[in-house]
């Protein structure tokens, strides 16, 4: 198959691109680079040995997004670009909506003008908010805290009703847990910029001494240790997941698939995992809970096995591994 991955640059993105690649599909990858290096693309080819093309355009503009699908002629798009740091989407929403639901609105649009019928959209776990019941199913009330979740939620809307109106055409959406680790090569990973808002990445940096500690968001959560409990997968189950998608979504229809481990796991158990599986002694320092975090969420993923086939293989310990695999080549580069 044709694969034109937007966001193909990105950190999820780069991963399947690898699988899609190495699953022998062709893929054109379509970024802006507004939060990624424009050398990714050939560290994919160079570890998938297989070259993909590179067309540097925005999803916010219907012409740059049209052009590309009319010269790829693709037979699917995964879309994944988007800006995703809830925090930054609190103080900038309009721009979280302008990229995350207008530029869902170009992409749909140049689909269907160049016939286009089949789409698989990165959504975010996030669009369920405070869990009324765990773990969560796909049936879960969508109440989403914050604008980053609320801009994931309507793309979805949008997708949906598209789908609708247009009868013929495949979309699967994908709702993503927290997906951390690297590719074991260690030539693609997560290459957050600045400060990481995320758990993993501050761990590698603490690891190799970039940063001397640790601050941990909470200790009197509900939850067994009281630090905060996420289901954590690594993001090559993450990427062989979307290639479960595109083989089981020749149908129409619309359909929401968790993709997740189904297990949680503490704050606690990473760090502990991550000092056991590396030797790096993670020093911490326990403080406040952070704004608008939540105790625990965790998927049910029954329908990614049911419908896709699909379920998260590797365990905690490779995800450690592979992340600091990953930020030991990244900073000694
Ligand atoms: P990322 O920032 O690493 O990748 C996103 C890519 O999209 C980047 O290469 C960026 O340059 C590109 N991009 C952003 N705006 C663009 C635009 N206007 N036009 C063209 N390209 C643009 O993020 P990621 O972690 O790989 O996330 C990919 C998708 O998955 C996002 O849609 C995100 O919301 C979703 N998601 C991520 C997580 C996570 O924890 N990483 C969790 C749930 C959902
Ligand atoms: N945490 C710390 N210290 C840190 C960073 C995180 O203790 O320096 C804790 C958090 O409090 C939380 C856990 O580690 O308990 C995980 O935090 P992350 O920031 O890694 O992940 P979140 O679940 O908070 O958020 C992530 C993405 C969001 C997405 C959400 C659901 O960042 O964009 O998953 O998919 F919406």
């Amino acid at each position: 198959m044709r694969i034109f991955v937007t966001g193909g640059a990105g950190y999820i993105g780069s991963h399947f691109c690898v699988a899609a690649l190495q699953a022998g599909h062709d893929v054109v990858v379509f970024d802006n680079f507004c939060n990624s290096d424009p050398g990714v693309p050939s560290r994919i080819a160079r570890i998938a040995r297989r070259p993909c093309s590179v067309v540097t355009g925005d999803v916010r503009r219907k012409q740059d997004i049209s052009n590309a699908l009319r010269s790829a002629q693709p037979d699917l798009v995964v879309h994944l670009a988007g800006l995703k740091a809830v925090g930054d989407s609190v103080a900038r929403p309009l721009d979280y909506f302008e990229t995350n639901v207008g530029g869902t609105a170009c992409l749909l649009e140049a689909m269907k003008e160049h016939g286009v019928h089949r789409l698989i959209f990165s959504s975010s776990a996030t669009v369920y908010g405070q869990p009324v019941e765990l773990p969560l199913k796909e049936s879960h009330p969508l109440n989403p805290t914050n604008p980053y979740g609320r801009s994931k939620l309507m793309a979805e809307w949008l997708c949906d009703d598209f789908q609708r109106a247009e009868g013929n055409v495949s979309i699967v959406v994908l709702r993503y847990f927290n997906p951390v680790g690297a590719h074991p090569s260690g030539g693609i990973g997560d290459d957050p910029v600045g400060v990481p808002n995320n758990l993993m990445p501050f761990v590698t940096q603490v690891a190799s001494g970039q940063r001397e500690r640790l601050h941990i968001f909470g200790t009197d959560y509900p939850t067994p240790d009281g630090t905060g409990v996420r289901d954590y997968l690594h993001v090559c189950d993450l990427a062989e997941g979307h290639l479960a998608a595109i083989s089981r979504s020749d149908t129409p229809g619309f359909v929401t698939v968790n993709l997740g481990t189904g297990t949680g796991y503490s704050v606690l158990d990473v760090v502990r995992t991550f000092e056991r599986e590396t030797g790096r002694a993670i020093p911490v320092a326990y403080g406040k809970r952070r704004e608008g975090d939540l105790a625990q969420y965790y998927a049910d993923p029954a329908r990614a096995l049911h419908l896709l086939n699909w379920r998260a293989r590797r365990d905690l310990g490779e995800m450690c591994r592979d992340a600091w695999a990953w930020q030991r080549g990244s900073s000694t580069e």
